[in-house]
């Protein structure tokens, strides 16, 4: 220990230089126990005061507890430094701009036809009516024959189908079928409405291949025509709007008897006639009393119940009520045009 002023001088310059270099806590740590703690550096230092002659010890021990002090708070001071930049970091990557107002184009919406199903059934939920299901892949004995659609009916040929493989099965080609299907399973009294897909062979302005349709069923006893126009009044002025009003027209379908063709009043002239409508009333759906044979079919008996029947195409409700001129813009994907709903 010749020379431990020296030694100390040399070692407080090195122990400053690495604590300015230690990039993060522990290598802070680690640097503080290698010069201060039991077997650091310093420490070893101090020890070797013992071995200096009793005149130079007390200055070299006041001068070597002086560095050890100045190089305590130089550790305390980087770690304090090291802190303030980590945060600083934080601040930097977490930052939140409270201020900031989002744009609403990215939002999605509903489709309008998804829009109209729900409407329609809200309007006949609030009336009792509940919603019933069937399947999309029909047999012929429900979509046709239970409806009184025997082979070479010409209502047949109106409904240009779809055949699934070797032709005893099709795709619906409208959800009447689902009448029949609930029949088999119920007796009255009996109010379900059956909204799905249905697909025929055509395609045009006012033709999809794939479209929807909304059928209703109510049957009970005592069930008259009389009940079948008011359910639809009340149906088409929620709606289209509380002024409209509708009119039945005779009409024929294989499933009803007697058959209806119900038209709303147009909302621009209220019926009169005008270059929008034509003729004052747009047609909305078919409907009518259920014929004998059909209950039968069900497995209902008619001498004790009676019902209406009704369906409509959700897809020509919604071209009505929007005003579309076009159906086929509701199945291209153009975010412009279903923007607007
Ligand atoms: N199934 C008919 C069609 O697709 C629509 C229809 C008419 C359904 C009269 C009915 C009804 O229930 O009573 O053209």
């Amino acid at each position: 220990m010749a020379n431990l002023p020296e030694d100390l001088e040399r070692l407080r310059l090195a122990a400053h230089s690495q604590i300015a270099a230690a990039q993060d806590p522990t290598a802070l740590e680690q640097l503080r126990v290698a010069l201060l703690g039991k077997k650091g550096t310093l420490t070893a230092t101090l020890r070797g005061l013992g071995s200096l002659p009793p005149t130079e010890r007390a200055q070299a021990g006041e001068r070597a507890n002086a560095v050890k002090k100045e190089l305590e708070e130089a550790i305390a001071a980087r770690a304090a430094a090291l802190e303030e930049a980590r945060r600083a970091g934080l601040a930097e990557q977490e930052w939140l701009d409270i201020t900031f107002i989002p744009q609403d184009e990215g939002y999605g919406h509903l489709h309008p036809i998804t829009l109209i199903m729900r409407e329609i059934r809200a309007v006949f939920s609030h009336i009792g009516y509940t919603v019933a299901v069937g399947p999309e892949v029909e047999d012929e004995w429900h979509n046709f024959e239970a409806l009184n659609i025997p082979a070479g009916h010409p209502a047949r040929d109106d409904m240009d189908s779809f055949y699934v493989g070797s032709g005893a099965l099709l795709l619906r080609t409208h959800t009447s079928p689902v009448q029949i299907r609930y029949m088999e399973q119920h007796q009255p009294p009996i109010r379900i409405i059956a909204p799905g897909r249905v697909y025929r062979r055509d395609y045009d302005a006012t033709h999809l291949p794939q479209f929807h349709q909304v059928e209703g069923l109510c049957v009970d006893s005592d069930i008259r025509l009389s009940d079948l126009k008011g359910t639809l009044e009340y149906f088409a002025r929620s709606i289209f709007g509380a002024e409209r009003r509708i009119r039945l027209t005779g009409d024929h379908f294989p499933f009803t008897e007697p058959s209806v063709g119900v038209a709303v009043s147009c909302g621009i002239c209220g019926g009169a006639g005008c270059s929008s409508c034509k003729r004052g009333w747009l047609e909305i759906l078919g409907a009518g009393m259920v014929h004998p044979q059909v209950l039968r079919n069900g497995g209902i008996d008619p001498a004790r119940y009676s019902g209406f029947a009704f369906g409509m195409g959700p897809d020509r409700i919604a071209m009505l009520k929007y005003n579309l001129p076009d159906i086929r813009s509701i199945v291209e994907p153009d975010v412009r045009f279903l923007r607007q709903f």
